[in-house]
């Protein structure tokens, strides 16, 4: 299938390119590289070693996006372009509201416009609040958004569903991401992030690294085994590879509108990560304890049953293998 992936060079979206292509998948990369950078086109090019076509456009740019699905006429969408970073979403809003919702409402129109019936969304497991009962599975309730970041994810859900029952024959899938870390196993791509990294992973890799002087895990005074969050770490690459799957079964179907969990099913605490981050690398990592981050959840984790059995899905990498590929893509991209 032709596939069009907005912000298919960021962190998830280029992992899925490379396995789109090594499913015999045609992938047509959108971004605008304001979040992600152009030499990891010739990254997933070197990985495998086809040559990918993409465009240089934001997803809120109507007619530039609207002369791309007229030219690519592709046979489904896998929409990941979005602002991301929780905080910032709190100091402003408005740039969340208008880019992650606009772009959204720009590709769905587009749908309608070119007749492309599928498409996959990336959404979060913050959409799911501080839930009641963990591990949470597709039918939790969806508790009020602790950030406007999650109020996007949530109002993007929504437009989805609203879109879906208007429409006679659209196929949808929507993806809930519980924690992505890792980089692929060659080294060759992997998160970049802009400044001061807000996410663990990254973080702990520069501090590693010594671009950073120590770690603060927010917190160790919750109700939890070792005091600290836990979450539900997935490797990337199992991550992307659901988008595959994802869309190649809405594909076959006409008029589907298919929710998922895409997490591993185990939650980990913040400490549990430095721990195995030491002993996988053989590093040892400076860190302090700090306060709460303000809008942390203090547990969650996915229920994975229900990908697992509709979509055959199954993580293929460990916690263990995700740290030892994140400190491999730290210390090669320091080297290059
Ligand atoms: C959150 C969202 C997730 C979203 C992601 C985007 C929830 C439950 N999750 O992930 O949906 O896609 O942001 O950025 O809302 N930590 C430290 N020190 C650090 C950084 C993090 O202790 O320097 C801890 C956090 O308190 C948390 C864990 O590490 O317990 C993971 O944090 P992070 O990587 O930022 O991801 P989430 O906040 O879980």
């Amino acid at each position: 299938m032709k596939i069009i992936v907005t912000g298919g060079a960021g962190f998830i979206g280029s992992h899925t390119v490379v396995e789109l292509i090594e499913r015999g998948h045609t992938p047509i990369i959108i971004d605008d590289y304001r979040n992600s950078k152009p030499f990891i086109l010739s990254r997933i090019e070197e990985i495998t070693n086809t040559t990918v076509k993409s465009y240089n456009i934001d997803c809120c740019s109507f007619d530039k996006l609207d002369k791309v699905f007229k030219e690519e006429q592709p046979d489904g969408i896998i929409h990941f372009a979005a602002y991301k970073a929780v905080g910032e979403s709190v100091n402003q809003p408005l740039k969340y509201y208008n880019n992650n919702l606009n772009s959204l409402t720009n590709i769905l129109s587009l749908m309608q416009k070119h007749k492309v019936d599928n498409i996959v969304f990336s959404s979060s497991c913050t959409v799911y609040g501080t839930a009641e009962k963990i591990p949470v599975t597709e039918k939790t309730p969806r508790k009020p958004a602790e950030s406007p970041y999650g109020n996007t994810k949530q109002v993007g859900e929504d437009i989805l569903t609203d879109f879906f029952n208007s429409e006679h024959d659209k196929n949808i899938s929507i993806l809930r991401y519980f924690n992505p870390i890792g980089a692929h196993p060659s080294g060759l791509i992997g998160e970049l992030p802009i400044g001061t990294p807000n996410n663990l992973v990254p973080y702990i890799t520069q501090t590693a690294a010594g671009i950073r002087k120590e770690l603060t895990v927010f917190g160790d005074d919750y109700t939890t085994k070792d005091g600290t969050c836990i979450r539900d770490y997935i490797h990337v690459v199992d991550l992307a590879t659901a988008h595959i799957y994802a869309i190649e079964k809405i594909a076959k179907q006409s008029k589907q509108l298919d929710i998922y969990n895409v997490g591993v099913g185990i939650g980990t605490t913040v400490l549990e990560v430095v721990q195995t981050f030491e002993e996988v690398n053989n590093q040892k990592l400076n860190y302090i304890i700090g306060n709460r981050r303000a809008g942390d959840v203090v547990e969650i984790y996915s229920d994975n049953t229900k990908i697992v059995e509709e979509l055959n899905w199954k993580p293929k990498y460990s916690l263990k293998d995700a740290l030892r590929d994140a400190w491999n893509w730290q210390k090669k991209m320091q080297n290059d």
